[in-house]
């Protein structure tokens, strides 16, 4: 059974760390979340003074964050004494678990700067873990073309293209993250199957899409929360059309959110901001 597109949360403008412009389409209140995905941030500026200021150094407890570069230069320094540089086509998975403290700062003074941040919620079991941070090259993500010429980055879980799997960098955690960059060409189809068990959206950052049987439009700019089903199938209505596809198995477990602190309950937030303050939230 195909997935349908079900609900449109569209990008909001906003900003954040020290005044970055972004756009905010999950995450944007409480009920534009979809399990198990907290956020999802797109920057997209070729003026340096939408973000030049950065994210100075900040905490995260109780989930993941994932940065992906589609151009641009960034520099991650953390708690841990990591130094990661972001750059062109590079991803960055990090864990932030019982506590991580870092910042992400533009090494660019002009040019383009474009990207995701996506936040993806820890099971209960897994809040309290160590912090874990891991840096994939671009090289190491694998790409795969289609045949109407369109492709394929397969950032986490693995693809099935022309009956070959292609397998991300990222597998294996609790959640079953699917993360996949496609691009296709006007009226360029993409059609695969997705774990029933998933919750499944899309992204559309260049162009629109028609999404399954009904062919409900998604246009640029918008996250498009997808129903029930195994399969998705998207085609492009435009030229070089790009999005990407993120789905999860949700943790249906209760949601206690304050800033860069989602734990499940209220308690544990009191717990968070105690050891930030007490500068034991990491270490
Ligand atoms: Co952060």
């Amino acid at each position: 059974m195909q997935k349908q597109l079900q609900q449109i949360i569209p990008g909001r403008a906003t900003s954040d760390g020290a005044g970055v412009r972004i756009k905010r389409s999950l995450g944007q209140s409480q009920q534009a979340r979809f399990d198990p995905f907290l956020m999802l941030d797109e920057f997209n500026s070729e003026s340096a003074t939408d973000y030049i200021a950065g994210f100075p150094a900040h905490p995260h407890r109780g989930f993941e964050t994932v940065t992906y570069m589609l151009e641009g230069h960034m520099l991650h320094e953390d708690h841990m004494g990591n130094k990661g540089h972001l750059r062109n086509g590079d991803v960055q998975w990090m864990t932030a678990g019982r506590g991580i403290i870092h910042s992400e700062m533009p090494q660019q003074e002009h040019g383009l700067m474009r990207g995701f941040q996506l936040w993806l919620n820890l099971p209960a079991a897994e809040k309290m873990k160590p912090a874990n941070y891991k840096d994939i090259p671009a090289a190491d993500i694998p790409v795969s073309q289609f045949k109407n010429g369109g492709s394929i980055k397969v950032i986490a879980n693995s693809a099935v293209i022309d009956g070959k799997v292609i397998s991300g960098p990222i597998q294996g955690l609790t959640t079953q993250p699917i993360y996949w960059d496609v691009n296709l060409p006007l009226n360029g189809k993409f059609a695969h199957a997705i774990p029933a068990t998933h919750n499944t959206f899309i992204y559309v950052y260049e162009g629109s899409v028609a999404i399954g049987e009904d062919a409900r439009q998604l246009e640029v700019g918008n996250a498009g929360l997808l129903g029930a089903g195994d399969e998705i199938s998207v085609t492009a209505l435009s030229e070089n059309t790009r999005f990407i596809l993120l789905a999860g198995i949700p943790l249906k477990e209760p949601i206690a959110q304050y800033g860069p602190f989602v734990m499940n309950t209220t308690d544990e937030i009191e717990q968070a901001i105690q050891d930030y303050r007490n500068g034991v939230l990491a270490e």
